[in-house]
């Protein structure tokens, strides 16, 4: 076989046989295909697409292209979630101790924030002594004992989207729904989930803008997951603004701390439920939704879910005390209010530029290696369709510099709009998918 036959192949819009795709994902992972055939390839990918089977296929080979978690020796149907990311999610804070208090075990690997998008691993390490890194037998032990883990990526994972991911990112080739998909589902096939719930995010904040998009990205995840025997459902959720109020590490633990204590924003308590009502039913928990929501409901207001957050943060080292005392997260040394300059309503507050205004503060990274600032961040004081009046607050910012908190005002106030007309109040979901 040779890799120039199948780019020509690809270029020409032919179908790869099984054996074809894993030669390119074993060939390229291991150095015998260059970068610059594998680019090549990528692109003809992006303008021809993949089928179903092939897209299937290049899942199954780059999850096993490395290390795969066997999750067996824990009992029960192990319910992986992922979000594509965006801005002000800590949905995993609240979901991941509600499912495991409701005796579904969470073995959750996630990942660390880039760019405008926040990353639950550092959100966790703003409470003190919280360990993110465990071995693969403390973390099953972990699971094991009180239903739940939640560590950073670690270990030989999928090195092939590694190093994939790596090159379509310079070679313009990262838009291609197959590529997405794979990629995604890839990562969770190889840390060990049975079924898997995705939360598409759509929106200005979020990869994929439309709902259009977001929906076909969904379609083809949960094709994936019907071909390589994974139950999977996707959840299609706004990002158009940022979820809850608070955007920023320790600000995110603070407001999940308040959703676990069933006294969170309206906007991540439904998110949190749904998603986690959704991850119920694909263990097999509930005859109906309805059913699965009622439970989870009854956890959070029975003060459960929030005694298996406290559980999970012993258990991995971290300071208990702040479940009932959030003030000892983290605060930034100067508060910076942002006030409305017209009265009106609140018509737009765009998740991606609250994001790059959290990025300024040092809430997130732009590169890698950037250290974080875990204090920092903003509190937003409404939602769109909100009233607010001249002169009122409109957010606060948490900021370390008198400078940077001026820059990261500046930029709230471009991303926020409001209108003199009121405004109907968005989705919050859109629709769900689920195969057929
Ligand atoms: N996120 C991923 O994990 N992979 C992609 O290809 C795009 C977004």
């Amino acid at each position: 076989m040779r890799m120039v036959d199948l780019i020509a192949d690809k270029r020409d819009g032919k179908e790869h046989s099984p054996e074809e795709i894993r030669f390119i994902v074993k060939g390229y992972t291991e150095g015998s295909i260059p970068d610059y055939q594998m680019s090549a390839w990528a692109m003809a990918v992006v303008l021809r697409g993949l089928t179903p089977r092939e897209t299937a296929e290049l899942t199954m080979a780059m999850a096993a292209s490395g290390e795969q978690l066997d999750l067996s020796g824990i009992p029960g149907v192990k319910v992986d979630k992922h979000s594509t990311g965006g801005v002000g999610d800590k949905t995993t804070l609240v979901v991941g101790p509600l499912v495991a208090a409701a005796g579904i075990p969470v073995a959750k690997m996630s990942g660390r924030g880039l760019g405008h998008t926040g990353g639950t691993i550092d959100k966790l390490e703003s409470i003190a002594g919280f360990q993110v890194e465990r071995t693969r037998e403390q973390f099953l032990a972990q699971v094991r004992d009180i239903g739940i883990a939640v560590i950073g990526q670690s270990g030989n994972l999928t090195p092939a989207d590694k190093k994939l991911y790596a090159l379509r990112d310079v070679t313009a080739t990262v838009e291609s729904v197959h590529l997405i998909a794979s990629s995604i589902m890839s990562k969770k096939i190889s840390a060990g989930a049975d079924a898997i719930l995705l939360d598409v995010k759509v929106g200005s904040g979020a990869f994929m803008k439309t709902v259009e998009a977001a929906e076909e990205l969904a379609r083809t995840m949960v094709e994936i997951g019907r071909q390589v025997g994974r139950k999977t459902v996707a959840v299609l959720s706004d990002m158009n603004q940022p979820l809850g109020y608070a955007v920023g590490n320790a600000l995110e633990v603070r407001e999940a701390i308040a959703c676990l204590s069933g006294k969170g924003p309206d906007d991540l308590t439904e998110l949190a439920l749904t998603i986690g009502a959704h991850m119920l039913m694909l263990a097999g928990r509930h005859e109906t939704f309805a059913q699965a929501r009622e439970h989870l409901q009854e956890l959070l207001e029975s003060g459960a879910a929030k005694e298996k957050f406290r559980q999970l943060i012993a258990a991995q080292g971290g300071d208990t005390r702040v479940v009932d005392d959030p003030s000892l997260l983290p605060e930034a040394a100067y508060k910076l209010d942002v006030l409305a300059e017209q009265s009106g309503f609140i018509a737009k507050i765009d998740a991606e530029k609250i994001g790059r205004a959290s990025v300024v503060l040092g809430a997130g990274r732009l590169t890698k290696e950037m250290e974080i600032d875990l204090g920092v961040g903003i509190l937003l004081n409404g939602k769109v369709a909100d009233p607010v009046t001249a002169g009122s607050r409109l957010a606060t910012v948490y900021a370390n510099s008198p400078e940077s908190a001026e820059t990261a005002r500046r930029e709230i106030m471009a991303a926020i709009e409001i209108s003199a007309e009121p405004v109907e109040r968005p989705n919050l979901l859109y629709t769900t998918v689920a195969a057929t």
